[in-house]
């Protein structure tokens, strides 16, 4: 690769460090309230496998969302496009906790990244396993695709989002009203609240998004994931609904398939170049990490990798 990747992501890093702290931590998950809102971190890893990082890239932080990317590739595996009889692909332009649009749409989300989305995602995958099993499977999954046994689910991140999540409770329960939702509300929002709370540092999330970029195979061990046309799929829906009511700014932006969570971190692609992740903990108003966005910014201006062009 012509470009010096390692100047980029240091570059950009340092640009931020006076910004450092800029957003507001998400507190209403008391347990992520208590993360330090000053930490920045960037990994780019390319499809050559290449790694670029910066700032703290090496400490983990709670996925959130971006964990709705991992378990739609697992639930597309178990029921294939049966998944879109119950759940929709178009942007919402609501929050991602937004209730408004079910009783309209009776029960069916607008697309599986909104929580109402990532709910019914679980419910397809209880299809298959038992709630403990499908977590398992989860962990899995997400240790081959990172290449790292390390990865490990933060409990107190679940539990605190187990004891505050009345919100997730009442999509679920109106979900299941309108018969879109099969198993005990209880035990999909565990998988629901698990899967959420898995701990990744931005290394190992850029790794495990690899494939994303790659036509649907890792290219570093040369397994296939999933079809390259399930791939381009999925990118194509974290290009529209990643960033919820800010996926059109973020695409005006960055250009770029993208995944965020209200852990502050944020997940994207550059189709045949390479996976991206950044965080930082302060949430912009739509609750997308603020400083994040700003770096993917940079990080097109500077490489041209937007999809819409340099
Ligand atoms: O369900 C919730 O509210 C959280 N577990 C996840 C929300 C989230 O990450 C939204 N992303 N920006």
């Amino acid at each position: 690769m012509l470009m010096d990747l390692q100047a980029v992501v240091d570059d950009i890093a340092s640009a931020l460090s006076e910004r450092r702290g800029e957003g507001k931590v998400a507190d209403y998950i008391p347990q992520l309230a208590k993360v330090d809102p000053k930490q920045f971190a960037i990994t780019i890893t390319t499809v050559d496998g290449q790694v670029f990082s910066a700032g703290d890239a090496e400490t983990p932080f709670s996925i959130q969302s971006i964990s709705k990317v991992f378990m739609l590739t697992l639930a597309l595996g178990q029921a294939g496009e049966t998944v879109w009889k119950r759940v929709g692909r178009e942007p919402s332009g609501t929050a991602f906790n937004s209730i408004v649009q079910l009783e309209q749409e009776h029960g069916i989300p607008r697309n599986p990244f909104i929580n109402a989305g990532a709910i019914v995602i679980c419910d397809i995958v209880l299809g298959s396993y038992k709630p403990k099993e499908a977590i398992g499977e989860y962990v899995r999954f997400m240790r081959y695709l990172a290449d790292d046994d390390m990865l490990t689910i933060d409990r107190a991140v679940a539990m605190s989002e187990t004891a505050t999540g009345s919100r997730n409770t009442a999509l679920a329960n109106f979900m299941r009203s309108f018969g879109n939702l099969h198993h005990d509300v209880a035990h999909v929002l565990g998988v629901y609240f698990h899967q959420c709370a898995l701990a990744m540092t931005t290394r190992q999330l850029s790794r495990a998004g690899l494939f994303l970029a790659a036509q649907g195979a890792d290219p570093i061990s040369g397994y296939s994931v999933v079809s390259a046309s399930r791939a381009r799929r999925i990118n194509a829906l974290m290009l529209t609904c990643g960033h919820y009511d800010g996926s059109g700014d973020f695409a005006f932006h960055v250009g770029l398939p993208g995944k965020s969570g209200v852990g502050g971190g944020i997940l994207a692609v550059a189709p045949g170049k390479a996976s991206i992740a950044v965080w930082s903990p302060g949430l912009n108003k739509v609750g997308n990490s603020a400083l994040g966005t700003l770096a993917l910014e940079m990080l097109t201006n500077q490489t041209g990798w937007s999809v819409f062009g340099a």
